[in-house]
């Protein structure tokens, strides 16, 4: 069996941190649509001049730019024959219902909600502009990017429910805890070990 996998999850709740780990214990590809699109602005390429401005005010990439990156992404070997961790994406139902099509083949077979409540993802995030200056942590655009995940994030939860694949984890404690919490919960789902250890290994 291989792992194809959704991490959903507020701003801040930790799929960065956690899909990297993940991503080492189990030898997957980690994919992070937000990873993509930053890289795309620092190499200052066509896509990154297109998005800098919507990224830095915390709106949303448009729908068909950022599935056309993610369906181009899937297609490279390391995902076709790994598995991966979709990070970031989808975020909206026309985005969830794009990745149904791009996946139709090979169906995405779990889908992990990390639940950390509004108040906690904040602080993490006021914490993460003072150490490092990320342009859309700053408080405007924090208060844009969770309003836009209530509207058009967070109704993915249901329609993850109503496919059978969701999984809700508490992503509340240290990173430690969660990454067992995440363990337990994809290796019982998928029937995968992985590779035993903490997931730090490339870090
Ligand atoms: P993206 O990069 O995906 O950002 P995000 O969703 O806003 O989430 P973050 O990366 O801020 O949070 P995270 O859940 O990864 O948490 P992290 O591990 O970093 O997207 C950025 C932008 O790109 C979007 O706003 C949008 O404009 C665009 N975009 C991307 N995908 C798109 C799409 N599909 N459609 C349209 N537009 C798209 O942790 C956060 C902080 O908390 C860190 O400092 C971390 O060290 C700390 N932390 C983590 N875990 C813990 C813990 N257990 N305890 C304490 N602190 C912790
Ligand atoms: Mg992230």
């Amino acid at each position: 069996m291989t792992i194809r996998l959704v991490l959903l999850g507020r701003q801040g709740s930790g799929k960065g941190t956690q899909g990297a780990r993940l991503a080492v214990h189990y030898g997957i590809a980690h994919i992070s649509t937000g990873e993509m699109l930053r890289n795309a602005i620092k190499h200052d390429s066509p896509v990154g001049r297109v998005v800098k401005d919507v990224i830095d005010q915390g709106r949303l990439v448009a729908d068909d730019l950022i599935a056309s990156l993610v369906k181009g992404r899937l297609g490279e070997a390391d995902a076709r024959t790994k598995g991966y961790l979709l990070d970031g994406f989808p975020r909206t139902l026309p985005q969830a219902h794009a990745m149904d099509e791009i996946a139709r083949a090979r169906p995405v077979n779990i889908v992990v909600d990390l639940e950390v409540p509004r108040e906690v993802v904040m602080a993490r995030l006021s914490a993460r502009l003072a150490a490092e200056g990320r342009a859309d942590d700053s408080p405007a655009a924090v208060e844009q990017r969770l309003a836009l995940y209530e509207q058009q994030t967070a109704p993915l939860i249901a329609h993850y429910r109503r496919q059978g694949t969701l999984a809700v984890v508490d992503g509340l404690g240290t990173p430690d805890e969660v990454f067992a919490r995440l363990v337990s919960v994809i290796t019982s789902t998928t029937g995968v070990q992985g590779a035993g250890g903490d997931g730090k290994a490339s870090r």
